[in-house]
This record gives structure tokens, C-alpha cells and sequence, in this order.
């Protein structure tokens, strides 16, 4: 006897995953390599890759090793490299001038890398925090960050960084009217095509603690960064921030952490249209690649489905230590 048609699901919704190939075809969020920047630490010396404790795969390499390790990156197809300095305790002042020291380790990597492998995109990071001697991303004056005075020492930075060859530059120091600044030097210095990534939204987060160690950050930090960067429950303030670094000359929009903030993510996408990245910070990063290690995850597996994740709420790519690793899975 046939079936009425009360007796059987008017809408089969497993049809479309019956098999591989009907998966394949209907599958919305696509990884490649090409969405990736990774992000390196860098530290002094010839030869060195050191392991980071908290971050089980991770080193910090020094400028020759950084050098091969984008021209590894490049032939995987990951367009973009982001440094992180890792700055030697007697190099850390009240002033913080080592920031824009031409020949400060991210601005003698950025030339190295340019250098080698012109093609591959170099990211540099704006912020104080690995040249202070307090940790924070700003000048800290009567226990208070102060934001003017701030911002034009990391207009100082960004146009070492320019000079240096950098193509993007990221200020993940939440100051106010830094876009701005940074965006009118570049052009009155000639720098028409640097791009600017704005860590708009970027959260105070407990998910940074692993790169506190990895930029040695950690030892010297006191109290926290809840008077500059955005407090964990707030969405609407996201968009405004992004609204508002956008129209200062940003490029491209940035919400860290990723796994915690995938609405940020797809509200600022749906909001704006504009390129818009995820940073899946160092902590994202710590926990899954942790689990692993324990074999309580499934290494690759996690690392994929939390990466799609970011392409699913609207990201054009991902910042993420498994660019590496993922892009070699992603290429077979
Ligand atoms: C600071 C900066 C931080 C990260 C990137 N730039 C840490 C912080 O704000 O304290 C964190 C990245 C990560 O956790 O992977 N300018």
C-alpha cells in the first residue's frame, strides 16, 4: 500500500546530505588557504625556534627562520603573515621607543621578509604592550591609559612599519581617533596603498594569556585593559566602533577573539559589507591544539570545523596559528 501523504516528512531535509557528492554541492562555507594570515612570533638570534609553552606547535623564530617559514607559508598558498615582536626585557621603556626603532625586530623581519618572498603580504601589529614597561598598550600616566598621547607614538610606529615595507597594518591598541591619525600620516608620507586592518572590536579578553607569554608580556603586565578594550557582553558598541574606524580610513575590520564572537562577526558583515576578519586569538588557540595533545580532540578535525565556523559568520579570513597546518590539509 502507498503511503498517504500525511504519513511520510513533506520536507526530507536529509536528502541533501545523502551522500559526499550531494554535500559537496549544496556545502555554503568553502576554507581555502587563501583566507588565512598567520600570525608569528618573532625574538632575536640566528637559528632559534623556540617553543612556546602555552602553545603546543608554536615557536617564536628569529628573523632567518621567519624568512623560511613565509616562504613555506607562500608556497601553501597563505597570502599573509602577521609579526608579533617579541622584545627583550632591556628594550622595554616608560617612553616606549623602541616601537619605532627602524631596526626593531618587526621592522627588520618585515624587510627580511619582503625581501625573499615579495609576494607574500607582511602584517604588522600597532600597540605599545611589547615595548612598555608596563605591559599595557598605551602610555600609562596616574594609573590612567592616556589615549592622545598614545596615539601619536603609534602613528610614530605605524610609519616605521610603512618605511619598513609593510602592505598591512593592523593597530590592535583600541585608542580613539588612532585610524584617523595613522590613516592622514601615511598619506601625507606617501604610503597611498599600506593598508589598514583595524582591530575595531576587540574584546578584553582572557583568551590573550598565551600571547602575553609568547611576547613576554606577561611577567611585566599589571591590572588589565577593561578602560581600552570593549567588555564582553556588548554588540551594539561593536558596530559603532566599526562604523567609526571604517569611516576614519580602515580597510578592513577585524573582531577578536573569533570563537566567543561569531555574531559580532556576522552582525558587522551583514552591517557593513565590509573585508571583515576574525582573530582566533592565542587562548582559541591553546584549548584545541591542548585538547589534542591529550587526545581528547580530534586535532585536525577541530582545527577545521572551528575555521569554517568563521567563514559561516561572514568572515572574508581568518588570523589563526593553524594557518600552517590547516592549509596543509586543506591542499591534500
Ligand atoms: C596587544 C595584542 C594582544 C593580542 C594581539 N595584540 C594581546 C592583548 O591585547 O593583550 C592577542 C593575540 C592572541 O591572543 O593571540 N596589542
Amino acid at each position: 500500500m502507498k503511503p498517504t501523504l500525511a504519513a511520510f516528512p513533506a520536507t526530507r531535509l536529509r536528502r541533501l546530505r545523502k551522500s559526499p557528492a550531494i554535500r559537496a554541492l549544496v556545502n555554503q562555507s568553502v576554507l581555502s588557504p587563501g583566507d588565512f594570515i598567520w600570525p608569528v612570533f618573532v625574538r632575536d638570534g640566528d637559528g632559534v625556534m623556540e617553543p612556546v609553552a602555552s602553545m603546543p606547535g608554536v615557536n617564536r623564530l628569529s628573523v632567518d627562520k621567519v624568512v623560511e617559514a613565509a616562504r613555506e607559508a607562500h608556497a601553501l598558498g597563505i597570502p599573509a603573515i602577521c609579526l608579533f615582536p617579541y622584545t627583550p626585557e632591556h628594550l622595554k621603556t616608560e617612553d616606549c621607543a623602541e616601537a619605532w626603532n627602524p631596526e626593531n625586530l618587526s621592522n627588520r623581519a618585515t624587510r627580511a621578509i619582503k625581501d625573499a618572498v615579495p609576494d607574500m603580504a607582511v602584517m604588522t601589529d600597532v600597540a605599545l604592550d611589547p615595548y612598555n614597561i608596563n605591559g599595557h598598550d598605551g602610555f600609562v600616566r596616574d594609573g590612567e591609559i592616556i589615549n592622545d598621547e598614545t596615539v601619536e607614538a603609534l602613528v610614530k610606529q605605524a610609519l616605521s612599519q610603512a618605511r619598513s615595507g609593510a602592505d598591512i597594518i593592523g593597530p590592535s591598541d583600541m585608542m580613539d581617533g588612532r585610524i584617523g591619525a595613522i590613516r592622514a600620516e601615511l598619506e601625507r608620507e606617501g604610503f597611498r596603498n599600506t593598508l589598514l586592518l583595524s582591530y575595531a572590536a576587540k574584546f578584553a579578553s582572557a583568551f590573550y594569556g598565551p600571547f602575553r607569554d609568547a611576547v613576554g608580556a606577561s611577567g611585566v603586565f599589571k591590572g588589565d585593559k577593561t578602560t581600552y578594550q570593549m567588555q564582553p557582553g556588548n554588540s551594539d558598541e561593536a558596530m559603532r566602533l566599526i562604523e567609526r574606524d571604517l569611516s576614519e580610513g580602515a580597510d578592513m575590520i577585524m573582531v577578536k577573539p573569533g570563537m566567543p564572537y561569531l555574531d559580532i562577526c556576522r552582525r558587522a558583515k551583514d552591517m557593513f559589507g565590509a573585508p571583515t576578519f576574525a582573530y582566533q586569538v592565542s587562548g582559541e588557540y591553546a584549548m584545541l591544539a591542548g585538547a589534542a595533545e591529550r587526545g581528547w580532540l580530534d586535532h585536525d578535525k577541530v582545527m577545521l570545523e572551528s575555521l569554517t565556523g568563521f567563514k559561516r559568520a561572514g568572515c572574508d579570513g581568518v588570523l589563526t596559528y593553524f594557518a600552517p597546518a590547516a592549509a596543509r590539509l586543506l591542499n591534500g
